[in-house]
């Protein structure tokens, strides 16, 4: 059988070992195959491995039929077909079949990464949206919004690098009681507002003097609310005042996205009201709503269990609950997306589980045909393992924090004197791609799921899983080709009169891992996890060091001078370098040419 281009090597697998399984034994055929990398030092255990025989012997004896897995496995074997990706099969262990991969088909497969650039491998594509960043108008974006900022960027550019068809959403918190009192307050502080835009500074300081004022004055609050039924009406004055405020926080937004290299669209709660008044009445018509002590709920099932769902509050209102109803429904119905992910903190899985139960159960969502995640994400630490605070214990505002990272990584860079050594531009190209890069990667390194500790002293760290690392390894890489004396620019041209050779244990080694991109990508998008393209990255560079140690690229006798090229080694520099840029750019790592 054929290889797909640009296919994972485990997918690839799964076919071949699915048909050997269907012909071997046909009323097993819907088996579901496994196949497993294996992790071994040994060379001799092969690089893949299918491990059914065992299940099968099981399922079997059963049925009454003795068959050893060994035996099964051997039977497995031979009914493999053959596949230019497949060196040789060895049935091994208690019922192993040991896959070789092939190193003709990896030099081939290694020249076409080098023609073409790293390709995605062919998946189904789908419609996905992505609602990710969402923080609050008015309210400090903390460093939750942070860390569902960064993942959700990484999740957008791997699913666009996958073909998927992608939506990004930014769910600002842009509509709600709160703005009855800001307006108001607006009115009273600027009352020319509607002709001349109003100086707020700050509007943190904005909206505790107004919250104040709401606290102790009567009237004030009495207006406050007045405000939010005008606002909700949509008349005009109040919904300019809205918007003033909305700006002053747009922009301190987009500041941050800018320097974060975010690209996301807005389309905040706001966006939902005509949409949550005609859901309330699709609820309605479904008799799926109750009243509750002048509430109307909804529970997720008929059962009754878990936490109901507020449609409507007794004041008529709408919540939480109600725009991501009409959120939900906006999305599969209107914008037919097949798939949503939410990048939102593990504090509100519950929250997400309610409102995909609630959504299953009045038939907008279908699991048969609609893929719904929420990607949680655990809490940042400080390096005292408390909540993450100033030392005054406020939260910490992220332009604060972005420009504590700035300076840090400047320090770093000049205590290893590349003040020196760069011009001032690549100075501060370096300072900007360690800042921005180590704060990133130190987020998205680990199980998201998990708590994490917050320092810089860690994450500017030149040792181990890093960011710092990776952009010197990377760097270090790419001069190789540079020094040689030779024109590795046109890689097509090079790659003309030089196959790729992969007879050294370490080059072997260096191309087989970088085969495995493939492999991470998919995985990385069926479980929305992106530590799994960090420890891939990580472990490139290692495997390149190591075959950086024993095998030389470019050779030089006692006076320094270049006496011998090789280049084929030097293309195995050049597809690691591509690996690993294709990898940072989904990461958001911003590698630099010096540093
Ligand atoms: N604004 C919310 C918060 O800061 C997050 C919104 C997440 N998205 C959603 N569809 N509920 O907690």
């Amino acid at each position: 059988i054929e290889v797909q281009e640009n296919s994972s090597i485990t997918e690839h697998l799964h076919f071949v070992f699915a048909q050997a399984i269907a012909l071997a034994f046909p009323e097993y055929k819907d088996t579901p195959v496994s196949i497993a990398p294996v992790n071994s030092a040994s060379a001799k255990f092969g690089d893949y491995q299918c491990n059914n025989a065992m299940k099968l012997a099981k399922q079997l004896k059963e049925k009454g039929i003795n068959k050893s897995p060994g035996d099964i496995a051997t039977e497995i074997q031979r009914n493999c077909p053959v596949s230019p990706l497949i060196e040789k099969l060895e049935v091994a262990g208690a019922g192993f079949v040991n896959v070789f991969l092939s190193k003709n088909y990896a030099s081939q497969a290694l020249s076409g990464l080098l023609r073409n650039g790293v390709k995605p491998p062919p998946v189904p594509k789908r419609r996905v949206l992505i609602d990710f960043s969402s923080p609050n108008i008015a309210k400090q974006m903390h460093v939750g919004h942070l860390r569902s900022t960064i993942i959700g960027e990484s999740i957008c550019r791997l699913l666009e690098f996958l073909q998927h068809d992608v939506v990004r959403i930014n769910h600002l918190g842009d509509w709600g009681t709160q703005f009855g009192m800001l307006i108001a307050h607006l009115e009273d502080r600027f009352p020319n507002f509607l002709n001349e835009s109003p100086p707020i500074g700050d509007l943190q300081v904005f909206y505790k003097e107004s919250k104040k004022r709401f606290d102790e004055d009567e009237e004030f609050k009495k207006r406050a609310y007045s405000r939010v039924v005008s606002l909700q009406s949509g008349e005009p004055n109040s919904i300019k005042a809205w918007q003033l405020i909305c700006d002053v926080s747009r922009k301190e937004f987009q500041t941050i996205y800018n320097r974060l290299d975010v690209s996301i669209q807005e389309r905040g709660e706001s966006f939902y009201q005509s949409r949550m008044l005609s859901v309330v009445e699709f609820l309605r018509k479904k008799n799926l709503l109750e009243p509750d002590e002048g509430r109307e709920i909804m529970w997720p099932d008929e059962s009754k269990t878990g936490i109901p769902l507020t449609i409507v509050k007794s004041d008529g209102g709408f919540t939480y609950d109600t725009s991501d109803m009409a959120a939900i429904r906006h999305r599969l119905e209107e914008e037919k997306c097949s798939w949503i992910i939410y990048v939102v903190d593990a504090g509100q899985s519950t929250h997400f589980n309610t409102i995909f139960k609630a959504a299953e159960r009045c038939g907008i969502l279908d699991r048969a045909v609609h893929r719904v995640d929420h990607v949680q994400f655990g809490v940042v630490l400080g390096e005292d393992g408390k909540k993450f605070k100033t030392r005054s214990g406020d939260t910490v505002k992220l332009s604060d924090l972005l420009d504590e990272g700035m300076k840090r990584s400047l320090n770093q860079l000049e205590s290893r004197g590349r003040n020196d050594v760069l011009t001032p531009q690549e100075l501060k190209d370096a300072q900007e791609a360690v800042a921005y890069s180590c704060i990133k990667y130190a987020d998205l390194c680990h199980n998201r799921i998990s708590d994490y500790i917050f320092s810089f002293d860690k994450m500017l760290e030149d040792r181990g899983n890093t960011a710092v690392y990776l952009l010197y390894t990377y760097t270090r890489i790419c001069s190789i080709a540079r020094n040689s004396g030779e024109d590795f620019s046109d890689l097509a041209k090079v790659l003309e009169g030089v196959n790729i050779d992969l007879s050294h244990e370490k080059e072997w080694k260096l191309a087989k891992t970088l085969l495995k991109m493939h492999d991470i990508l998919i995985k990385c998008s069926n479980e929305l996890f992106l530590h799994f393209l960090c420890e891939f990255c990580y472990e490139v560079c290692t495997v390149f060091t190591e075959f950086y140690d024993s095998c030389y690229c470019i050779e030089k006798n006692k006076a320094g001078e270049i006496i011998a090229v090789n280049r084929s080694r030097i293309l195995l520099c050049e597809a690691t370098a591509a690996v690993l840029r294709q990898s940072f750019f989904i990461l958001g790592l911003k590698p630099v040419a010096k540093i």
